[in-house]
């Protein structure tokens, strides 16, 4: 079925994942954890998205090793290659929200575009055998009321998150191309799930509802987004590093495009709470207005699907925060009231 089976990896390959402490990354490393023999090292600045409350069902094993730095620091990143001889790895270190991209631009260059670069050069220098690049499907831009984004959809990025992150997309296709450097890139839509920052819609909007905290919906509630179960995006990422091409891309999403005013009434009901909690607000500047994913190369080549649909998901996440209060009342402090207070001030 796949002919690049030398990539599989064997009982003794040591992959590097970093950014590893945030939502993605941790789920993705538990998931991989539990699908092979895999070891992985997991490189993190612990930034305010990093958690390793994340990771506590996995500290123990002996396959699992954190190592605490910045994928901009290019010491650190070569003494891993060569401290853990790391074979592969997988960047899903990131800045990752738009709106923080909106008030501060600064750090979303630093790390996701000069932090992927000390990688990629690392790599070269190491002979890393596979490269995977965690990236987005923002990267294409916006979508009116029809079509899909595939992975020949032009790079339009519009907010300065994704315009960061086209940006280190096209250093990975650059190093592919002059270094023949073996990786590849993979574009998801929206995540949700268990261990995400209660930052993005679908974490906030059951946090303040458990809360009985307004639900801030911006603008009018229209902007369309495909949401993806993140254990689907972990079984798709992990396909793409064993069995994707050099070079190429493969689009995830979840087949699950909805409104943002229906995803918030959905939480409502989960929670059991009314829709006069919900407050519209002011437009993000730039909003895209739809993301939606053709993933038909990833189906054929890849032999993946979501599995998980949006009510099955969304159940799942609001049953995971409600019973654990005190991981969200835990990030809810400090840093994250401070960043509230200004992202919402009217
Ligand atoms: P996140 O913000 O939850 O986690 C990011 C992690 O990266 C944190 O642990 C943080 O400490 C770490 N980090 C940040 N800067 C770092 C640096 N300089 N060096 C090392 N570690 C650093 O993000 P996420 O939602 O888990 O996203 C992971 C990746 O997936 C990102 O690349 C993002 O662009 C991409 N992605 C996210 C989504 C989504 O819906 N969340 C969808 C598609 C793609
Ligand atoms: P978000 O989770 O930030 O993901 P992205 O912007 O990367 O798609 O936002 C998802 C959608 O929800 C987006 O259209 C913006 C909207 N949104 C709100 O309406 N209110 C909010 O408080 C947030 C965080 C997002």
């Amino acid at each position: 079925m796949f002919n690049n089976t030398y990539l599989l990896p064997t009982m003794h390959s040591t992959i590097l994942v970093t950014g590893g402490a945030g939502f993605i990354g941790s789920n993705l490393i538990k998931y991989i954890l539990e699908h092979s023999n895999t070891h992985i090292v997991n490189l993190d600045a612990l930034t305010y998205a990093g958690n390793l409350q994340n990771l506590t069902d996995v500290e123990l094993d002996s396959r699992y090793t954190f190592v605490h730095g910045s994928i901009q620091n290019a010491e650190i990143v070569r003494y891993v290659l060569r401290r853990y001889n790391i074979s592969g790895i997988i960047n899903c270190a990131a800045e990752s929200h738009v709106d923080r991209s909106i008030q501060s631009a600064q750090p979303f260059v630093d790390t996701n575009i000069n932090g992927t670069l000390v990688l990629l050069e690392a790599a070269k220098e190491y002979g890393i055998r596979r490269f995977l690049q965690m990236s987005t499907d923002e990267v294409y831009g916006s979508l009116g009321a029809e079509g899909f984004f595939t992975e020949e959809t032009p790079l339009q990025p519009n907010s300065p998150y994704s315009a960061s992150k086209a940006a280190s997309d096209c250093l990975v296709r650059s190093f592919v191309h002059t270094h023949n450097l073996d990786a590849v890139i993979t574009r998801c839509s929206n995540n949700y799930g268990p261990y995400q920052f209660p930052e993005k819609l679908i974490p906030l909007m059951i946090s303040n509802a458990v809360n009985d905290i307004s639900l801030p919906v911006y603008g009018d509630g229209m902007n369309v987004r495909d949401w993806i179960y993140v254990t689907d995006h972990c079984s798709g990422v992990w396909q793409a590093y064993q069995h994707g091409k050099a070079g190429e891309v493969y689009n995830f999403g979840g087949k699950s495009e909805k409104y943002n005013i229906d995803v918030v009434k959905m939480i409502l009901q989960g929670v059991g709470k009314d829709e006069s909690l919900i407050t519209y607000v002011k437009d993000r500047p730039g909003h895209d207005k739809r993301y939606a994913i053709d993933c038909t190369k990833a189906e054929r080549e890849l032999q993946w699907q979501p599995t998980v649909t949006f009510e099955e998901g969304l159940a799942k996440t609001i049953a995971w925060y409600q019973d654990n209060n005190a991981w969200v009342e835990n990030v809810r402090s400090g840093a994250y009231l401070a960043y509230y207070a200004k992202q919402y001030q009217q």
